[in-house]
């Protein structure tokens, strides 16, 4: 990586929010946070909601870094880290390729086999042709380039599989049909390389949905998951080996399913997890004695260019 930035405190932030894409409503949540939080710090940082024109608006507000705050299209997914590396503005979080790679479940998977890191089976489906999925129910059905478990359905019967791939396609790009894994959720938060403890995610009613993830009381959490020493290095090395797999930078979550016999398998990396109050990676930080401001001045030191 180029250009790790000294001297931040002189420098103009800006904290790209809001954005294109549809978890907007969640990046404003995550950017207003950000900016709070560096300003506590002591940095000289700025909001901005990013548009079309958010190439001439950090011009004309002489952005001299970018926090990343954005979720999604165009902000999570490389085209927002591309602009800046034209403009040779240092930036937080992952790189072009990484960013576009991760977004994508069905590349992400690919690099992950590749890596022998494992993975649900899966089969990808570009249009509503089911000829060839061998996969038989319980499947989850996905879109391969959402986020939030939007467009994500659990399917049981065959019957339901149709539905559901339509209801995945509807978001444009492929789709995912991939075994279900039955067993326990965890996600673990990786800031700058550094695995934070690892959480159990318990949704009340059995499926993370975008319900269980924003809704107050719909979801537990447990910090840390109780885990025996050895799974929870199995698990940790998994996250950390997803990571590096994707050449991953600065603040991630990695997503997985612990599996029968203790198995993990990494369902996806989130190169701009949540940073909400009480979004998971903040708690993860909190329990390894970091402060909300404290995992932002992380993540805005990570901040370069040539990430990947
Ligand atoms: N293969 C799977 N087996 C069991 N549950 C899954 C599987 N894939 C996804 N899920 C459930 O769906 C949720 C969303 O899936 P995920 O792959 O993390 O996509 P995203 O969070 O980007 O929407 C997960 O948090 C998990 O609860
Ligand atoms: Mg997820």
């Amino acid at each position: 990586m180029r250009s790790v930035i000294r001297g931040l405190k002189g420098k103009r932030i800006g904290v790209l929010m809001g954005g294109l894409s549809e978890e907007r409503e969640i990046s404003l949540l995550t950017g207003r946070a950000i900016l709070k939080a560096l300003k506590q710090k002591g940095y000289d940082a700025v909001g901005i909601d990013v548009g079309r024109d958010i190439a001439s608006v950090l011009v004309k507000k002489r952005i001299d870094v970018a926090f990343i705050a954005l979720h999604g299209r165009y902000g999570e997914d490389g085209c927002v880290q591309g602009m800046l590396e034209v403009m040779g503005i240092p930036y937080t979080g992952s790189g072009v390729r990484s960013s576009s790679v991760a977004m994508d479940k069905i590349s992400a998977k690919k690099v992950f086999l590749h890596h022998g890191i494992s993975t649900a089976r899966f089969e990808a489906v570009d249009k509503d042709d089911l000829s060839g999925i061998r996969l038989k129910p319980p499947v989850v059905v996905k879109p391969a380039t959402q986020g939030s478990a939007i467009g994500v359905s659990i399917v049981r019967k065959r019957a339901d599989l149709p539905g559901a791939v339509r209801k995945a396609l509807r978001f444009g790009g492929a789709a995912l049909v991939e075994e279900f894994i039955e067993g326990r959720e965890l996600t673990v938060s990786i800031l700058n390389g550094r695995a934070l403890p690892v959480i159990e995610i318990r949704p009340k009613d059995g499926f993370y949905d975008y319900r269980a993830k924003y809704t107050k009381g719909m979801t537990e959490y447990l910090v840390p998951a109780l885990l025996k020493k050895p799974v929870e290095d199995k698990v940790v090395g998994s996250a950390l080996e997803a990571y590096r797999a994707l050449k991953c930078g600065g603040g991630a979550r990695v997503d997985l399913m612990l599996g029968k016999g203790d198995v993990p398998y990494v369902l996806e990396v989130n190169t701009i997890p949540g940073m909400t109050e009480l979004s998971l990676f903040p708690k993860a930080a909190a329990h390894a004695g970091m402060t909300y401001e404290d995992v932002a001045e992380e993540m805005l030191k990570g901040a370069g260019l040539d990430k990947d």
